[in-house]
């Protein structure tokens, strides 16, 4: 595996593989990675022939009271994780290439970005969106793999390969889990053995929702919204985000349960750790 530093060589490696016509996956990360991460990067070895992993702690994605000093971080782990799994490039540029002096767009998409995480997160996507233009344009990737568990993410995404009619395959893969039903994330490396109880509650709001859905077929947002409220605040430890049933396509608020209707959270442990996790409600 090689690892690259700077636009122009990524940009050339990539080109050099689409002469010779072969596909490209890319992987947008920003490091730390773990079986989730794993995953995509096998995915996209399954959808392309070369795989671009980028490992960009991205700075202007994070809010001023944010843990961008804190993200975990060790590029020597990353890189003998990505090689493990077959990755042909990691992509590990840093802060000055990407935004130099004098850098000065924002790609910005209205709508899908107002509520959930960008109604608590002002100008998250802004930074995502840009971000993610800048890699796609230096990696030229024909594919490219976000996971499900950053559901809003995804959504944003695809709306901005539509909207700037980028040619590329957005494939959005399964959120992967621990065995205790936690969602895999680089953050969880922030949780203390005594917050767990705390951290598993989503799955488990989760687990009792899509139970209660079962066994009440006209079961309704309000009832839901309960049962999840009432699962996660038995934990003083944690404070709610937000909890709402949005459609899977347009993340507007559902008026009913249905089977596009997708439960999304974020909670926040001892205030310090922000998870999120979701499901669709009915089916799994
Ligand atoms: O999901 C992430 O890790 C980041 O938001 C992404 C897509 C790599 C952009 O910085």
């Amino acid at each position: 595996m090689k690892v690259v530093s700077t636009a122009v060589e990524i940009q050339a490696l990539a080109r050099g593989y689409r002469d010779t016509g072969l596909t490209i996956g890319l992987v947008p990360t920003m490091g730390w990675f773990h079986q989730g991460h794993l995953a995509l990067m096998k995915e996209a070895g399954n959808r392309a022939d070369k795989v671009i992993v980028s490992l960009f702690v991205n700075p202007i994605q994070f809010g001023p009271d944010e843990d961008l000093d804190n993200y975990p971080h060790d590029l020597e782990r990353d890189c003998k994780l990505a090689e493990e799994v077959g990755v042909d490039l990691l992509y590990a540029p840093n802060k000055e290439f990407m935004y130099p002096d004098g850098f000065s767009t924002t790609v910005h998409i209205a709508g899908l970005t107002s509520g959930l995480c960008g109604g608590d997160r002002p100008g998250h996507f802004d930074g995502v969106t840009t971000v993610v233009s800048k890699l796609f344009n230096q990696t030229l990737p024909h594919v490219a793999v976000f996971g499900e568990k950053d559901f809003q993410q995804l959504a944003v995404i695809r709306q901005l390969v539509r909207d700037l009619d980028f040619p590329i395959e957005i494939i959005g893969h399964p959120i992967v889990r621990e065995k205790s039903g936690l969602a895999m994330s680089s953050r969880n490396s922030y949780l203390k053995k005594d917050e767990m109880n705390a951290a598993l509650s989503l799955s488990k709001a989760i687990a009792c929702a899509k139970r209660a859905a079962g066994e009440k077929q006209d079961i309704s947002v309000q009832e839901i919204r309960k049962i999840v409220t009432d699962v996660i605040l038995a934990h003083p430890e944690c404070g709610i985000d937000y909890i709402e049933v949005v459609d899977k396509t347009t993340l507007q608020n559902c008026e009913v349960v249905n089977s596009d209707s997708m439960l999304v959270l974020a909670v926040k442990i001892n205030k310090r750790i922000r998870l999120l996790d979701n499901s669709i409600i009915q089916g799994n």
